[in-house]
């Protein structure tokens, strides 16, 4: 399977990065696509814990190439951090390159980020406040810096100057925040550009190079389908594409290429942030899968919101992501819980049923979750490596599953280890 796209399915969150580091120790190249800073995943590796934001899952592995796409939003001063941490715990950045256009996360953006959330209050969207939404407007509104602009000090200086003077203008005078001193920023970010520079390379040709030497290509995707800012329940979204058919925009190869594309999903359903989540629990039940799943955000800490397993959402992202198998993660957390549910259908109020997941999130805030009630477990299944020697009641409710969301569940989870992945 040469090239591999792994995409959450839900709401984020779903425990991608185990998956993906499953699927990187077989890949020669790995490849972020979309999103920047406001993704992050934990990988442990020889005991040792790394949590990755930017850069590439692959990483940890001294031969793979890991190559970050035009698609990308890039925080030069996080980013620079994150490469910091990796050589000083003796892992080599050396294989790892940037594409020039991807752009540039600028100090005003953060600012931006944070003051548009204030200026929303009660509807505010839940960002991550790494200043990805404002990067985006701006590569849209036509007037970003990109990563090719950073690394050429003249360039740099006569855009950020430019763009800096109007930023200012709109942190000042509509939101009534605190100017940023242009001189420093361009300093700054100056010095952040030559440390880049050896970074930088064509990122859609070495992966297209890397395609035609038969090579494994794995595009890590980051976010997750409900988060995308077509599909996903908008205004509650990130402002990339975290779909399957984003990585071949982020990264500038075609469609063609991709040969198996998998979706991960968690055994249950968590999200962070705003908006209307139909299967959300607010009982002990969904304190008991918080603190067993340990449901905290690893970008920003906060405390996931938990309900049941909604197939009306995953079977959207089969569709959308044109899936060809489901990674199921944490069935062991659903251990001990009684009886579970799974949400088959939405019913409105007037009666109506849905089937497919609804546009408008007026329609779906109104949406009460179907359920069908399947037979839990209270089995340790932590130690399980087959299918087969999961309990009956564990295999029964991924085979429910599987019909209901209409894609073959190829991988489930066990347990947080890389080695307590079942692969079917
Ligand atoms: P932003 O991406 O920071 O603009 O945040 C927009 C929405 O996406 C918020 O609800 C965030 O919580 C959510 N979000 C962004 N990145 C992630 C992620 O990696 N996992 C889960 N939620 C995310």
């Amino acid at each position: 399977m040469p090239a591999n796209i792994v995409i959450g399915t839900q709401w984020g969150d779903e425990g991608k990065g185990k998956v993906i580091d499953i699927m990187a120790s077989r890949a020669q190249v790995v490849v972020r696509s979309q999103g920047g800073n406001n993704a992050g995943h934990t990988v442990v590796s020889n005991g040792q814990v790394y949590k990755l934001h930017l850069v590439p899952s692959g990483i940890l592995y001294p031969d793979t190439q890991c190559l970050i796409g035009a698609g990308v939003v890039l925080d030069p001063k996080d980013f620079i951090g994150e490469l910091d941490e990796m050589e000083q715990r003796g892992v080599s950045t050396a294989n790892l390159k940037i594409d020039p256009r991807a752009h540039v996360v600028m100090p005003w953006h953060l600012t931006l980020d944070g003051l548009s959330e204030q200026f929303r209050g009660n509807s505010d969207i839940g960002t991550t406040k790494r200043g990805i939404g404002p990067t985006y407007m701006d590569k849209y509104e036509r007037c970003g810096i990109r990563v090719c602009d950073l690394v050429n000090p003249a360039v740099f200086a006569e855009k950020a100057r430019a763009t800096g003077i109007l930023k200012n203008k709109i942190i000042t005078e509509v939101y009534g925040g605190q100017a940023h001193d242009l001189d420093a920023v361009i300093a700054e970010y100056t010095a952040y550009g030559e440390r880049l520079r050896p970074y930088v390379a064509d990122v859609s040709v070495l992966t297209y190079e890397a395609y035609k030497a038969g090579k494994t290509i794995l595009f890590e995707g980051a976010q997750a389908t409900l988060l995308d800012i077509d599909f996903g329940t908008y205004p509650y979204v990130t402002s990339s594409h975290p779909v399957s058919a984003g990585v071949c925009v982020g990264t500038g190869v075609g469609p063609r290429m991709i040969d198996n594309i998998i979706g991960v999903a968690k055994a249950y359903t968590t999200r962070v942030g705003k908006g209307p989540f139909p299967t959300e629990l607010f009982d002990e039940i969904g304190d008991q899968i918080r603190e067993k799943g340990g449901e905290y955000g690893t970008t920003t800490g906060r405390p996931r919101r938990t309900g049941w397993f909604d197939a009306v959402i995953v079977r959207h992202s089969v569709r959308v992501n044109g899936l060809d198998g489901l990674a199921i993660n944490k069935l062991d957390t659903l251990s001990g819980l009684g009886t579970l549910k799974v949400c088959v259908g939405y019913v409105k109020p007037d009666g109506t049923t849905l089937h497919d997941f609804p546009s408008s999130l007026e329609e779906l805030a109104e949406c009460a979750p179907i359920y069908e009630e399947i037979q839990g477990f209270d089995e340790d299944i932590t130690g399980c490596r087959t299918f087969e020697e999961l309990p009956k009641a564990c295999q029964d409710y991924i085979l429910r599953l599987e019909e209901l969301c209409e894609c073959k569940v190829a991988m489930v989870g066990v347990g947080p280890d890389r080695d307590q992945m079942i692969e079917r």
